[in-house]
């Protein structure tokens, strides 16, 4: 049986909606249809070809890894999931022989094929996923489509949650959509001050109305010891969330940084970064790397925030079909969008 999909057909930019074989599942493993998929800043960087998916992608291949579907064939032993079920799914696939594994940090394997990276994706009317990596949706307390961006949300679960939050004055740098969701749960759990800084309006705007609690800051026209100072902070920021990969917005945050401060970094970094070392050394700042989503503890963590009056549903900026996805990638490109999700059934 023949399906649709989106593939890196060739080793150049672009991408091309083909016919393609649905897949047979093996033991162990799932066959999704595929109802909703987001765009990931991901995808992008495989559709540009930059470096890293020179790097890192074999063409030809489907690409995608944000989605919510529906099991149509499972193979293998399982009482948790069933044909019917709506699923979304961890986009890591593990070793589970590793040290990390074997303790149950998933997160920490060092042998992580991705889905939509290293292996066939699921931008396509059927993927298949190995049933340890399926995240059951209740989709009657959160709606169906919120479950495709369940990746992206859970990198801002794992980051914003990495260090204590309740009542601490928090800096995140780079309101793309994981910054804002971010924003959005540092309130949600107990943050004092929430500052989200760009350099870009219309993300400033977005962040405003996905929560309007935050306090925006454009660093080009403000600096921030004076919003420091604008909201009676004294000692600086306990808590920073680098978000923007920008090396200059990484320094701005070592320089508003209280002594003994945390910050924990998704942003992905150029390997030219400079920093002063001695502003973490003398002010003792931890520095902690983040990575995906701890699995499933950030599934968990998110579906109970959702459930307990979270609201980052504004985040979602368009929905199309899937035919028109290259309307969808010149979206992300113009950079005003928050995300972008794909219908692919009725
Ligand atoms: N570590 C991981 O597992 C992981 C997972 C997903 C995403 N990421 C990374 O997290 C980051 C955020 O992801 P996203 O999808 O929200 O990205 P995005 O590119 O949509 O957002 C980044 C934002 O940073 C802003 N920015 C650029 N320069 C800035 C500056 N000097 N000061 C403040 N803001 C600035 C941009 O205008 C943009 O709005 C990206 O770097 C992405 O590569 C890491
Ligand atoms: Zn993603
Ligand atoms: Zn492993």
């Amino acid at each position: 049986m023949l399906m649709d999909a989106i593939i890196k057909p060739a080793r150049e930019a672009g991408l091309e909606l083909v016919r393609k074989e649905v897949p047979k599942i093996e033991f162990g493993e799932a066959l999704v249809k595929i109802h909703y998929t987001a765009i990931c800043g991901t995808d992008v960087h495989i559709y540009d070809w930059n470096d890293w998916a020179q790097k890192t992608i074999n063409p030809p291949m489907t690409i995608g890894h944000e989605f919510v579907g529906e099991i149509v064939e499972i193979k293998g032993f399982s009482d948790s999931f069933k044909v019917g079920d709506i699923v979304s799914a961890e986009g890591h696939v593990v070793c589970g022989k590793c040290r990390n594994c074997r303790a149950g940090r998933r997160h920490l394997c060092p042998n992580t094929s991705g889905i939509g990276v290293n292996r066939d994706g699921i931008f396509a009317e059927y993927a298949r996923i190995p049933i340890s990596n399926l995240w059951l949706c209740d989709t009657e307390a959160i709606p169906e489509k919120l479950y495709s961006i369940f990746d992206p949300l859970g990198n801002a679960t794992h980051t914003a949650l990495k260090f204590g939050m309740v009542g601490e004055d928090v800096l995140i740098t780079g309101a793309g959509p994981i910054g804002i969701m971010a924003a959005a749960i540092c309130k949600h759990v107990g943050a004092k001050n929430v500052v989200l800084t760009d350099i870009s309006d219309y993300r400033l705007e977005l962040a405003r109305q996905v929560c309007p609690d935050v306090i925006t800051v454009n660093t080009k026209e403000r600096r921030l010891r004076d919003v420091q100072r604008e909201i009676s902070m004294v000692e600086g920021f306990d808590v920073g969330l680098e978000m923007s990969g920008s090396p200059v917005a990484f320094n701005e945050m070592l320089d508003n940084m209280i002594m003994g401060g945390k910050i924990a970094m998704l942003g992905v970094q150029g390997n030219d970064t400079k920093i002063d070392w001695n502003k973490v050394i003398f002010n003792m700042i931890t520095i902690q790397g983040i990575y995906g989503r701890e699995v499933f503890e950030t599934w968990h963590k998110m579906t109970s925030m959702l459930k307990s009056g979270l609201d980052i549903s504004k985040i979602v900026t368009a929905e199309i079909d899937y035919r028109d996805f290259e309307r969808g990638f010149e979206m992300m490109h113009s950079g005003k969008s928050g995300k972008v999700i794909m219908k692919w059934s009725d």
